[in-house]
């Protein structure tokens, strides 16, 4: 049976556990009867508790928007893999582009997020992309390698197992300008290349992400080497998200 697709929803700082306890509801009955799809939700950080306790017994996974490596400890603002688990978490997003660029992050930082998470056994959707500038030069691959060598000098197989990788061109993240069909097929086969040369374990499935909704999804969804979407604005959205799951199962 091919691949299921992964619809992982990001929710970014919006809905407090109130708002987020009604979205969660509201989406509960995508979960039952899928065949093609997974359906994966990342509150922030506040409501996940809330979530975890409304989605609990479905299929529909619940993981975190960030997460450090260290057990415990003096680092204010950070939250554990400890924590997150405790939570109902069983995964968590590195490297998003809003952590790299509005937050400073670099792929040192992000792959000291990534490798002690997958060490704790969390699953991870690491993220990478490039900006507008970088992609009008010809440097999106080159980006996306230099993003991705910090993990790959340390990641094993047996932790390559729980990663997910997913491709966010930073100039189609909340812009509506979604990257078109040739130029996700073409980066995501020189991921899958470069992977292959790089790493002894098979290649992550590979996310699209950036303005991913009900009118590009279908054609997103079909390019070889996409393994699901990563979805910012239409993931909170009551009626666009049931649409993707649709789409996803055709
Ligand atoms: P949008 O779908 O709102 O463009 O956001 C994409 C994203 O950043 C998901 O992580």
């Amino acid at each position: 049976m091919a691949q299921k697709h992964i619809l992982v929803g990001n929710w970014k700082m919006n809905l407090g556990p109130a708002k987020a306890m009604e979205m969660a509801a509201h989406f509960l009955p995508l979960a039952k009867n899928l065949q093609k799809s997974e359906i994966w939700v990342t509150p922030p950080f506040t409501s996940i508790a809330a979530v975890t306790d409304v989605l609990k017994g479905s299929k529909i996974r619940v993981g975190a928007q960030n997460v450090h490596w260290a057990e415990s400890g003096a680092f204010t603002g950070e939250v554990s893999v400890a924590m997150l688990r405790e939570c109902g978490c069983s995964y968590a997003i590195t490297g998003h582009s809003e952590r790299r660029h509005v937050f400073g992050e670099t792929s040192e930082l992000v792959a000291k997020r990534t490798l002690g998470a997958l060490k704790s056994g969390l699953c991870v959707i690491l993220c990478v992309g490039e900006k507008l500038d970088e992609r009008e030069n010809g440097a999106t691959l080159e980006v996306i390698k230099a993003q991705l060598a910090p993990v790959l000098k340390e990641l094993t197989p047996e932790l390559a197992k729980n990663l997910v990788l997913a491709y966010e061109p930073v100039w189609a993240i909340g812009t509506g300008k979604v990257a078109a069909i040739k130029d996700i097929e073409e980066t995501h086969q020189g991921i899958i290349g470069h992977w292959q040369k790089s790493c002894a374990a098979p290649c992550p499935p590979i996310l699209y992400g950036g303005s991913v909704d009900p009118d590009n999804a279908t054609a997103i969804l079909k390019v070889q080497g996409v393994g699901g979407c990563l979805i910012g604005g239409a993931s909170i959205h009551p009626e666009k998200f049931p649409k993707l799951v649709a789409i996803a199962e055709q």
